[in-house]
């Protein structure tokens, strides 16, 4: 069957108010950045005409800036899921405006082949490549693209001739089939392939081929500092010493890493240090550290589900495609945080948190309990199976006037069940086998910056001092109410919360 060639002003024209879309990507990488754009014009003109325009709108994760920028600043979107970290997007969520559920990456395919998000109208995928017989081979991310290929009532396809046709072999697409069907996945470590290069589809289901060049909407990295280089440094102090005591193998474990600036900061340390052996991924989003890492020979391979590069680093892999076609594989979200499978081959997992309490509670993504900054992402997946799970963060935000330590977190992501090792410029807290009371003095002497260590002591001993799990409702939000009062935590009081 011919492919259709057509605009992406024809593409947004099939689009109607109130449908369901699947957009591909995960991050920016593998994002459609043309049909969005022509969806958001779309928008604006029925909203000029006085009628109703928005649009459900699931991806992998994040997205690029013609995808969730366009569409938020058109305020075209009804709903979206299940991550995001576009300054307009968020905007938009934090002013109600747009409907925002932050999901678990992992559950978003299996939850939308359950029927829980509803019908799922387009799916609009970039490609680069595509046949009249209905193949399609992804680009730099795979996402829930299979799924929403197999779900969706119609497809458009970006077909982008930015990333070469050679990308093919480089993606493994594998989907689960649904309970009571389903089998163990047969990947026991990160370089297993369980899949098939490529996602068939029904070519009939094709609406319209849109043709693009463009490159991912990745941004630039920022450049470490003393703060994110000091975190690093320590992560990688503390797995070698875990490695020394034998508590990890001595062939390693498969790393997971998080997304951001301290997540790049920690590989790139981990790469330096001597005591830690050459090692694998098994992660979500492959960064530039991991490429470096990978040319060193320090990563020898990275399972992940988008290659998330700047430009430059892009260049030079697809320079050198052959050398990471043996070295990556690129997944659906489902597999690459597979809680069963970072379970069953031991990751180790270090995330980041925005915010810590005493006990080991982590919120990644809620500002003062209410203010969403991207979502919970992959952290959720990896954190809760890991074979160590480590949070990071500077012990301080916004020069001091914010401690990364509270008494009781304003929202929690992950529980302190979950969280084992907590890791920041000051020093390693490891909350392994600790009661509350054990875990509080961990992080106080070794996690909280030196301006806060004695109003949280202080805390602790008027909430219950030696007590299985110190704390006073009436004063855990302190710090929270000082910032908003005084806009400094360091001036909390804690009399005014006890006496009450
Ligand atoms: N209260 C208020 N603001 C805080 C804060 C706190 N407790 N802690 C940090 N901040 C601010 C920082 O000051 C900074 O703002 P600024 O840029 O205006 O100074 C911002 O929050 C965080 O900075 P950013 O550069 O975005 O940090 P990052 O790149 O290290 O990302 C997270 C940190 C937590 C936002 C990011 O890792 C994330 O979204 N995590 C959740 C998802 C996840 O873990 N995914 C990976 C799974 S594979």
């Amino acid at each position: 069957m011919a492919l259709q060639f057509i605009s992406a002003e024809e593409a947004a024209s099939y689009i109607n108010h109130d449908d369901v879309v699947g957009f591909s990507g995960f991050t920016p990488a593998g994002a459609v950045k043309t049909i969005p754009v022509a969806i958001g014009e779309k928008a604006k003109l029925e909203h000029e005409q006085g009628r109703p325009f928005k649009i459900g709108v699931i991806t992998g994760a994040s997205t690029g800036d013609s995808l969730d920028g366009s569409l938020a600043r058109a305020e075209a979107i009804k709903f979206r899921t299940p991550y995001q970290s576009n300054s307009d997007l968020r905007n938009l969520i934090n002013a109600g405006k747009a409907d925002y559920f932050d999901s678990h990456l992992s559950v978003v395919g299996q939850n939308i082949r359950y029927g829980f998000l509803g019908k799922i109208n387009w799916g609009i995928i970039e490609a680069c490549d595509v046949t009249e017989q209905g193949e399609i081979v992804l680009t730099t991310g795979v996402g829930i693209s299979p799924t929403i290929c197999k779900t969706a009532d119609r497809l458009l396809i970006e077909l982008n001739s930015f990333h070469p046709g050679a990308l093919r072999g480089i993606h493994d697409i594998y989907v689960p089939a649904d309970p009571p069907h389903r089998r163990e996945i047969p990947i026991y470590k990160p370089s297993d392939r369980a899949g098939s290069e490529i996602i068939k589809v029904d070519p009939s289901k094709i609406a319209g081929v849109v043709l693009t060049h463009q490159a991912d909407e990745v941004g630039a990295f920022s450049k470490t500092n003393d703060i994110t280089e000091t975190i690093g440094r320590n992560v990688a102090e503390f797995l070698s010493a875990e490695l020394k005591a034998g508590r990890i193998p001595s062939s390693f474990l498969p790393l997971q890493s998080g997304v951001g600036n301290i997540a790049n900061a920690v590989m790139a340390a981990l790469g330096a240090h001597k005591g830690i052996p050459d090692f694998e991924m098994y992660t979500e989003v492959i960064q530039d550290s991991v490429i470096s890492l990978m040319e060193q020979g320090r990563v020898t391979f990275a399972s992940g589900c988008s290659l998330t590069v700047s430009p430059e680093m892009l260049k030079q892999v697809y320079d050198n495609l052959r050398f990471f076609h043996d070295r990556m594989v690129l997944r659906p979200q489902e597999i690459s945080n597979s809680p069963e499978i970072a379970r069953r081959i031991g990751i180790i997992s270090i995330n980041t948190a925005l915010e810590a309490d005493l006990f080991g509670n982590i919120n990644s993504t809620s500002v003062m309990g209410r203010k969403m900054m991207n979502g919970i992402g992959g952290s959720g997946d990896f954190t809760r199976n890991a074979y160590i799970s480590i949070f990071t963060c500077p012990s301080v935000a916004k020069g001091g006037k914010i401690s990364a330590f509270v008494p009781m977190v304003s929202h929690t992501d992950h529980s302190e069940h979950s969280v084992q090792i907590i890791i920041t410029e000051q020093g390693i807290a490891d909350l392994r086998s600790k009661s509350p009371k054990a875990k509080m003095d961990a992080i106080i002497n070794n996690c909280v910056h030196p301006d806060y260590r004695q109003a949280l002591r202080d805390y602790a001993s008027l909430a219950g001092g030696d007590t299985h799990t110190p704390c006073t409702l009436a004063a855990a939000f302190g710090m929270h109410l000082e910032l908003e009062k005084s806009g400094d935590m360091r001036n909390v009081n804690w009399a005014d919360s006890f006496r009450k």
